[in-house]
């Protein structure tokens, strides 16, 4: 391989996705050196350069072939391409992230008479998402005046610039402190890994390498190792307990006929309510460790 070639991939600078993004690629074993103001981190002991950029430049970076990966919220990347398809149809959402999890939605004035989205026919709604908002509309036949705003759109209707507002809304406090309801989601969001093109064999490479060390990251991420001990004649009541594992280690307990040791990867949450129902079935000294890292 031309030792040369580097993958490179666009993350957020500041912001919601920022510390998640940089993390995760932490997790996958790839250093950076930690100055932020820099746009580029090369990665020291990865064939990896790292972008830190706006969040709403990244789909350009990728759509000029300048990274071939982005981590991004799907509201920007959706955004993007409803406003100018022609430019961003190449590039394709490979792995949702699991964080930076938002929603898009229609919020009125308390005191606005809503009832379902013809009320909102004919009124001024002001947005930073004019390109989703507007698909929306026009898919529900309502016309109404869309008002852009780069931020601090949730002031809006409080200094009559619009009558409602179409904003992201997270834990909702921004609305509730501005006196507004939400009324309709126009899209659910988290952050995603955004791959364009990608024409280079040795660089498409580097990316599937890169994609299956973050996928064994959320792997390891959501699973437990679970040990306990469990009489012999309810092994099989205590294996279908056990969530997601497929085949249990079932080993010997010295100078004990009637138990025996269970360890198990378990790729589903270990509940409280899964801890009592193994101990009702029999089981004890029920151990359950994360995993730090895991690779079939
Ligand atoms: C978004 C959005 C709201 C706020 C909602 O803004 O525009 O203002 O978050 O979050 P909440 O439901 O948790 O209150 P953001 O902080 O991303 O900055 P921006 O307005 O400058 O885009
Ligand atoms: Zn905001």
């Amino acid at each position: 391989m031309d030792s040369e070639k580097r993958l490179k991939i666009a993350i957020q600078k500041s912001g919601r996705l920022a510390d998640m993004s940089l993390q995760l690629l932490e997790k996958c074993g790839i250093q950076l050196s930690k100055s932020r103001d820099q746009l580029l981190c090369r990665s020291q002991n990865f064939p990896l350069d790292v972008f830190l950029v706006r969040d709403d430049d990244i789909p350009a970076f990728l759509a000029t072939d300048v990274c071939q990966l982005g981590v991004l919220g799907q509201n920007v990347l959706r955004e993007k391409q409803a406003v100018d398809n022609g430019k961003f149809v190449g590039l394709v959402e490979e792995l949702p992230l699991g964080y930076g999890r938002c929603r898009l939605s229609i919020a009125v004035p308390q005191g606005f008479a809503y009832d379902g989205l013809a009320s909102l026919q004919g009124k001024t709604i002001a947005t930073s998402y004019k390109g989703l908002l507007g698909a929306y509309l026009t898919a529900n036949n309502i016309s109404a005046d869309i008002v852009t705003m780069e931020g601090a759109v949730e002031v809006a209707p409080r200094t009559h610039l619009a009558d409602v507002i179409c904003d992201l809304v997270s834990t909702g406090n921004t609305l509730i402190s501005n006196g507004l309801v939400e009324t309709d989601v126009i899209l659910q969001s988290e952050a995603v890994l955004v791959k364009n093109q990608i024409a280079d064999a040795e660089i498409a490479q580097l990316c599937d390498k890169l994609m299956s060390r973050i996928k064994a990251v959320q792997r390891a991420a959501q699973s437990r190792y679970i040990m306990l001990n469990s009489p012999t004649d309810s092994l099989a009541a205590i294996k279908a307990v056990l969530p997601g594992s497929q085949s249990p280690t079932v080993m010997p307990l010295q100078g004990r006929d009637d138990m025996v040791a269970v360890h198990a990867v378990c790729e589903e949450g270990v509940f409280w309510d899964t801890m009592e129902e193994l101990k009702a079935n029999g089981a004890n000294s029920i151990l359950v460790v994360p995993i730090e890292k895991m690779l079939d």
